[in-house]
């Protein structure tokens, strides 16, 4: 990832929050413009061809009882084969943040969609995968009273302790603090940390050692039909320390021949995703 572009992402996981209400204006040709330009660029570490496409989503039908103010949003969908959430989340969030720095809102949405009608639009056969939709648009200037209650119950303000999610070594060594490994590093982790993730529950765990960062996901909801929603949460976690890191002038490289989490568990439910080199 190029420097420029590193800054501007890292710089939007700080301002980024799900955006549910939206001002009810049409989306600005620049924004159609910005937003399916973004769309073509489906870079991802896994090299898997990630289609995304923004559409008028009443022409189709398709709606989300949690949106409001906007009927745009970016759909698409990619082969169902192995790592495809995670190639999944980590082109959608570099998409997200882009729009983001150019001060659109937006919003994951895997669960609150009329998932048929969105399937339909997308054209989607047992043979690829629509994860999720991002309902996008101009936020509004105060949230609904649905979008505030989601807040509170998701607490979608906080995240887990440092602790849950970063370690130093191996797993068994979680990091009391970000102080640990000196500003640098900190600012990388702080981007993962700020991360949306569904249901807020923030499935990564990062082994942070020399130069190298493990990243394992604890997963906590079930599989679905359409595959691991965490694993989605797992590549927006990657887009977020890539761009973090590379904002502190360590480029990364990705590799995914790292440890085995708790080899000698077979019921665990933590496992081995990425490594990042820098
Ligand atoms: C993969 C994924 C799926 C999500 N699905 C939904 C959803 O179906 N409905 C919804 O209202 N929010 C959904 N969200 C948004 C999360 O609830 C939100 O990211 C989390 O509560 C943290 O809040 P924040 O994004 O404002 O930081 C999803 C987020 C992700 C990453």
């Amino acid at each position: 990832m190029e420097a420029t572009e590193a800054a501007v992402l890292a710089s939007a996981c700080g301002r980024r929050r799900t955006v549910r209400t939206f001002d009810a204006s049409p989306l600005s040709p620049e924004a159609h413009e910005l937003l399916e330009t973004l769309a073509s660029h489906d870079e991802n570490p896994y090299g898997i061809p990630v289609e995304l496409r923004l559409i008028d989503a009443k022409t189709y039908g398709a709606t989300s009882r949690v949106i409001r103010g906007t009927t745009w949003y970016v759909v698409g969908s990619l082969s169902r084969c192995a790592h495809a959430e995670e190639a999944f989340g980590y082109a959608v969030e570099r998409l997200i943040l882009a729009a983001t720095a150019h001060g659109l809102g937006t919003a994951w949405l895997a669960g609150t969609i009329d998932r048929p009608a969105f399937e339909r639009a997308v054209g989607v056969d047992e043979n690829r995968i629509m994860p999720a939709v991002i309902a996008v648009g101009t936020p509004a200037a105060r949230m609904s009273a649905l979008e505030r209650v989601m807040r509170s119950k998701l607490h979608a303000d906080e995240r887990a302790p440092w602790d849950a999610l970063f370690f130093r070594g191996d797993l068994a060594h979680p990091m009391s603090s970000p102080d640990e490994l000196g500003p640098a590093l900190a600012a990388a982790l702080t981007c993962v940390r700020t991360a949306p993730s569904a249901q807020n529950l923030q499935p990564w765990c990062l082994v942070c050692s020399d130069r190298r960062i493990d990243l394992f996901e604890h997963r906590t909801l079930p599989l679905r039909p359409i595959g691991d929603v965490q694993l989605v949460d797992m590549g927006i976690a990657m887009l977020h320390l890539e761009a973090g890191l590379a904002q502190q002038g360590m480029c990364g490289t990705w590799s995914f021949d790292g440890p085995r989490a708790n080899a000698g568990d077979p019921n665990s439910s933590t496992t081995y995703v990425a490594t990042i080199s820098f």
